[in-house]
């Protein structure tokens, strides 16, 4: 089977759960520490082995894709003023991989986000990345998943386990272990109401996907909050091939909305040898 070369990050959406802040500003830009949070992902998908990222944005957006391109004006500067550090800095973003922008003109759903990078995909495996979930794992979850697919031949879901009361939020998957920390997907159901989950095992921003799935968005209508979602067109491609889970070996934050964004800046933000003293030390004096 075809290597997993290519990733489509969604960033298309409104990013509602973390107004104002998202008003005019991408929320894929936003900061933890001093990288975007987007960055977080294509450094991800880099380590394990994807090198092109297809970008989806909504028409306005130039910043995210800037972001990721050589920007000669600052690298100009930097050098001219010895900024070594900051010069490899500032080269590394955009070498980590090689970029195409496609436009979502409507935040339809997620499901129709995936579709928008049908034509830059092409006809093999890809991944898909949810900038938001910011993943820290050893090996790096993408490149688990990448490995189980090449294993197991068939598209490859992350799944986290979380509380009952919080599977409405997610996609939940119905399961059968193969073995620890894998699974046979059986059924998913996006955002369930927890008495009808089938499982705790929520789908979280990872997912290997196979090119068959775009001819079924194509015909997969509005589902959960009126969008368009992946879950439903994941559920009808269930009907004609077998699909896995991979539990997640890490620690995952949601960084799209105001608690897990700022729980997400400490938590790397402490990781950090040149501030994580001086910010205990801070946060300290807060008790
Ligand atoms: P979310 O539902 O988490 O993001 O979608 P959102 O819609 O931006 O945010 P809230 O819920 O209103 O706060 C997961 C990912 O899918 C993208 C989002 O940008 C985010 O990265 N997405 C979602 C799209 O690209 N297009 C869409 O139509 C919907």
């Amino acid at each position: 089977m075809a290597r997993v070369r290519s990733v489509v990050i969604p960033a298309a959406g409104l990013g509602t759960r973390i107004l104002p802040a998202t008003k005019a500003f991408p929320k894929e830009l936003l900061p933890l520490v001093d990288r975007p949070i987007i960055q977080y992902g294509v450094e991800e998908a880099a380590a394990a082995g994807i090198d092109r990222v297809v970008l989806v944005t909504s028409p306005g957006n130039n910043m995210t894709a800037a972001h990721f391109r050589p920007n000669p004006a600052l690298e100009a500067v930097l050098e001219k003023r010895g900024k070594t550090e900051s010069l490899a800095l500032v080269r590394r973003v955009s070498e980590l991989a090689e970029l195409t922008t496609v436009r979502q003109e409507q935040p339809l759903g997620l499901g129709h986000a995936v579709l928008m990078g049908a034509p830059a995909v092409g006809g093999v495996p890809f991944a898909v990345l949810l900038p938001d979930d910011v993943i820290d794992a050893d090996p790096p979850a993408l490149r688990r998943m990448v490995e189980l697919f090449d294993e197991l031949n068939g598209p490859v879901l992350l799944v986290e386990r979380v509380p009952r009361d919080a599977v409405n939020r997610y996609g939940i998957i119905e399961a059968a272990p193969l073995r620890p920390g894998v699974f046979e997907v059986r059924g998913l159901v996006e955002k369930p109401d927890p008495a009808d989950a089938p499982s705790d095992l929520a789908i979280v921003g990872r997912y290997i996907l196979t090119p068959d799935l775009f001819a079924v968005l194509e015909r997969t209508g509005a589902g959960a909050g009126g969008e368009i979602q992946l879950t439903d067109g994941l559920r009808e491609l269930l009907a004609k091939r077998r699909i896995y889970a991979c539990e997640l070996a890490g620690v995952r934050h949601d960084a799209g909305n105001r608690l897990g964004f700022l729980q997400a800046s400490l938590y790397f933000a402490l990781k950090r040898p040149d501030l994580a003293p001086a910010l205990r030390a801070f946060l300290r004096t807060l008790e």
